[in-house]
């Protein structure tokens, strides 16, 4: 019997040693130490041995069975602490990887263009006036001298709501008499942007849709020369000292006299090519004197007041500036464009 004990101690231990994972340690527990386990029934047995064997066999029991306990906790430690080891090495961080970089957004070429502009504008003295977007006929063609019959209205044709003559502004020209109605009698120096709508045939350089900054000068002995000097100088810093840029006469009702400012074109240096159309110049803006009129709707005597005011187109500028061949990459959200800027 004692023979037999020893040998369930030595193979015990043996074989627990041999053990690698937790579910061989279990089968082992079961066969070592379950309650069928030959060492378990040699308890069970106890009480047919002969008396004088008895605490011998017993305590030489108790001592295998302590010794298998204390070694299969060991074991069992063992094993958990391999685990967890093998566990922090599959999935240890590896701190040397590069770091996921960060999409970063930037602005619409058009809004960078804008904030440029009020820059500009602002070193000169003018500050940013915002007007609505919704108008009425009123102040969009009526006080801007342009009376229902009058035929400059087909250059603005716009989009009308259901509403009789509530209409998307085709221009930014109706906040110019918003300040004046404001400001009235006092010196005006303001530039107003934002969006303008057009029913317009799309083309390389027409939209429905596009941003306008609106300009407006109001005081005593406002001259054409304090436009046009403000005008080249806004040139100058927007595209660069030596820039081409000329003043054309033109015709608007709310203006007189009128003219619209020119920049060479970006893509043939003036010799003629179908961005501009064959004359070597790309309009960027319309201008001219307050028209009497205006100036008496707003609220200022003409006689006393004069002023000047212009309206600019600033995807144009940036289609000049950064040399884009077409208008309609601007509202198209395509990323590949804007990612460009
Ligand atoms: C006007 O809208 C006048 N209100 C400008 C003005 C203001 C004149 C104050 C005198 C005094 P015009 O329709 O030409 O004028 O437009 C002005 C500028 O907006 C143009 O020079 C051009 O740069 C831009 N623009 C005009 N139409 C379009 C269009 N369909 N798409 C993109 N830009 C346009």
């Amino acid at each position: 019997m004692l023979e037999q004990l020893n040998q369930i101690e030595v193979e015990g231990l043996q074989t627990l040693q041999a053990i690698q994972d937790e579910e061989a340690l279990q089968r082992w527990k079961v066969a070592y130490l379950g309650r069928n386990a030959p060492l378990m029934l040699t308890f069970d047995r106890l009480g047919a041995l002969a008396k004088e064997e008895r605490p011998l066999i017993g305590r030489r029991a108790n001592e295998v069975k302590r010794a298998l306990e204390a070694a299969y906790a060991e074991q069992e430690q063992r094993l958990h602490q391999a685990a967890l080891e093998s566990a922090l090495e599959a999935e240890r961080l590896d701190v040397t990887l590069p770091g996921r970089q960060r999409r970063q957004g930037r602005l619409h070429p058009a809004t960078q263009t804008l904030r440029r502009i009020y820059a500009i504008f602002a070193e000169m003295g003018f500050q940013v006036y915002r007007s609505r977007e919704v108008e009425n006929d009123e102040y969009n063609f009526e006080l801007l001298n342009i009376p229902a019959y009058h035929p400059a209205r087909d250059m603005w044709d716009t989009f009308h709501t259901t509403t009789p003559g509530i209409l998307l502004r085709t221009h930014t020209s109706p906040g110019q008499i918003h300040v004046m109605h404001e400001q009235a009698p006092a010196p005006i120096r303001v530039i107003l942007p934002g969006m303008v709508f057009r029913y317009e045939q799309v083309s390389a350089r027409k939209e429905t849709q596009f941003n306008q900054v609106e300009g407006l000068a109001v005081g005593e002995q406002i001259t054409f020369a304090d436009l046009k000097g403000t005008l080249s100088e806004f040139a100058r810093r927007m595209f660069g000292q030596d820039v081409r840029s000329r003043f054309r006469a033109s015709y608007f009702p709310f203006t007189e006299p009128s003219a619209e400012m020119d920049i060479e074109c970006f893509l043939c240096h003036g010799r003629g090519c179908s961005v501009c159309g064959g004359s070597g110049w790309l309009e960027i803006l319309g201008c001219g004197m307050v028209h009497p009129v205006v100036l008496r709707n707003g609220g200022y005597d003409p006689q006393r007041f004069s002023g000047f005011a212009f309206g600019l187109g600033p995807e144009r500028i940036t289609m000049l500036k950064y040399h884009v061949q077409d208008i309609r990459y601007f509202w198209q959200n395509d990323v590949r464009f804007l990612e460009q800027f």
